[in-house]
């Protein structure tokens, strides 16, 4: 395998999956507190009130960072911590604690990659409407203002959104989320309006800390059709539609996909043609984050689409079927769509880790890892401008509905004590990327 000698890499975190501490410091109620607090949303009645305490223990994870050789660090920051009622004065203890993150991994020579909202919204917004209403963009845009003016002199890579299929489909459509509305209105009104904060939050990260790169992560799926069928053929294209490209054509060239919008239009907010040149604003990066393909099939009515779940293939403990090759396919797809510099802001496995003697032994997840890099190395060598990887995750974490069964981690965490262990997989990549780096400064 190849990988360019800048090449960032990196792991990543999420602020409500790993910080804990949601009720100090002045932090105001996020939409997935609330959820959490909701009986039967969440796996085990789980809640992220401690989760890997990393408020707290967040020294300890940048040496795990620096053990591991990483010279890049995704974090989110949760903006109820930032602005606890939404809208209003900040809270100078939030402020702090991003401060220090920023200083300790710049002094260890780790580059901070800050996403701004990984889908902890401020309760006080959700009660005033949420992402579906339009006042949240002018929300948003404070709060970034906020966090850019104070660490925008050293923060140079900024991710404005995650996943914005998941944040209005999961949380809006389908209720699986936070806020768990079920409307497919609210949903396409909330995509809309996410898109349109990412556009605004781009203007603002160009005033506020002129040089960063700014970029915006999509959780992008490869869809194949089950069959050679022309319906399974089509259904496929309609996935394809709602899932990726309403959301990358938007952003990288500033319309919505012709043959979806007849099905969401009736439902956008009004005017938003006029929304689409912020939207789609230049960008210096794009965060892909890749997980697993769907296979997609047609109903029974011959048109709307229906994800198959995979059988007799290897599954992650999410029941995601293992698919290196939709990386390599996705990261070569996107040259047509001219983007600028890719970034693999997500990939990773769960898998049911277990500590024997003090070890945990996770083939199964080095395995996932050094395939999906792979698939990475053959992709650059086909011309993909991919820049950087960040395993999900650094530490096992509380995984959204599925709570803190789900261990994602490179480093396991003992949910009873804190302790953080890593992982077989930890010292696989740690040595993988001593291997890379040599590698790549023989070449140079
Ligand atoms: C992604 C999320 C991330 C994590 C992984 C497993 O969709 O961005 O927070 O939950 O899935």
């Amino acid at each position: 395998m190849r990988f360019p000698v800048d090449f960032a890499w990196g792991a990543a975190t999420a602020a409500y999956q790993v910080e804990g501490a949601t009720g100090e410091d002045g932090r105001g109620e996020s939409i997935w507190d609330r959820f959490a607090a909701t009986p039967g949303k969440i796996a085990n009645g789980d809640d992220a009130s401690v989760a890997c305490d990393t408020y707290h223990r967040y020294r300890e994870d940048v040496l795990l960072m620096r053990d591991l050789g990483l010279n890049a660090f995704r974090f989110s920051i949760s903006w109820s911590r930032i602005v606890p009622d939404g809208r209003g004065w900040p809270n100078p203890a939030g402020l702090d604690f991003y401060d220090r993150l920023v200083d300790r991994l710049l002094e260890s020579g780790i580059e901070p990659f800050a996403t701004l909202y990984h889908w902890d919204l401020p309760q006080a917004l959700e009660d005033r409407g949420g992402w579906p209403s339009r006042d949240t963009v002018e929300a948003f845009c404070e709060y970034v203002e906020i966090v850019a003016s104070r660490l925008g002199d050293r923060v140079t890579h900024w991710i404005t959104q995650n996943e914005p299929w998941v944040i209005s489909w999961l949380g809006y459509g389908y209720g699986e989320h936070a806020p768990g509305r079920t409307s497919e209105a609210d949903a396409v009104a909330a995509a809309h309006h996410v898109l349109l904060a990412h556009g605004r939050a781009v203007e603002v990260i160009r005033r506020e800390a002129p040089g960063a790169e700014v970029g915006i992560t999509l959780d992008l799926i490869p869809m194949h059709p089950l069959t050679g069928s022309e319906a399974d053929a089509a259904a496929s294209r309609v996935e394809d539609g709602t899932r990726n490209r309403w959301f990358l054509e938007p952003v990288l060239r500033g319309t919505y996909p012709a043959d979806v919008l007849p099905r969401f239009e009736p439902l956008l907010p009004f005017a938003w043609d006029e929304d689409l040149c912020t939207i789609g604003a230049p960008i210096d990066l794009l965060g892909v984050n890749y997980y697993r393909r769907h296979i997609v099939r047609a109903a029974e009515d011959g048109t709307t689409p229906v994800v198959v779940h995979p059988t007799g293939v290897e599954l992650t403990e999410m029941g995601w079927e293992v698919y290196p090759e939709g990386l390599h396919e996705l990261l070569v797809g996107l040259r047509e769509w001219d983007t600028p510099p890719l970034y693999v802001t997500e990939n990773g496995a769960a898998f049911p880790d277990t500590r024997t003697n003090g070890n945990v032994e996770d083939p199964a997840r080095t395995a996932y890892l050094e395939s999906h890099l792979d698939a990475i190395s053959r992709a650059i060598a086909d011309g993909a401008p991919v820049h950087g990887y960040f395993v999900w995750s650094l530490l096992d974490n509380f995984e959204w509905a599925r709570g803190f069964e789900k261990r994602f981690g490179i480093v396991y965490v003992d949910y009873e004590t804190l302790e953080r262990v890593p992982k077989a997989s930890f010292r696989w990549y740690r040595d993988f990327i001593a291997a890379q780096r040599s590698a790549a400064a023989t070449q140079a």
